[in-house]
């Protein structure tokens, strides 16, 4: 049966598995970067903003939500990726 609860006021519906998953996997030892992907407008950051507001909230200090905006970079490998990961930090 599909989960339909509210976040936020709205229905937020079917993330059960992405749930589970992502809270198993912040468990583990901070050795890679997850990548989360898809569609526009598919749900990835309302998700990510649920996980860190409501199930990891007794942690603020160590999880928050921080927006890159990578538009006008070119991200051809993964040492670019991070080059404009440290240089948008201000690092
Ligand atoms: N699990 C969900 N259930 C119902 N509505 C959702 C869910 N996830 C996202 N939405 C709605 O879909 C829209 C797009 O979500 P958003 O997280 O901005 O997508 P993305 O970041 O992938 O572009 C928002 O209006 C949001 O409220
Ligand atoms: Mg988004």
């Amino acid at each position: 049966m599909i989960r339909k609860i509210k976040y936020r006021g709205v229905s937020f519906v079917d993330r059960e598995d992405e749930e589970n998953f992502i809270l198993d996997r912040l468990k583990e030892e901070a050795n890679n970067i997850l990548f989360i992907y898809g569609p526009k407008s598919s749900g990835k950051t309302n998700f990510i903003e649920y996980i860190v507001e409501e199930k990891l909230s007794k942690k603020r200090d160590r999880f928050y939500v921080n927006y890159i905006n990578f538009r006008g970079y070119a991200l051809v490998n993964y040492s670019s990726f991070l080059n404009i990961f440290s240089h948008q930090r201000g690092a």
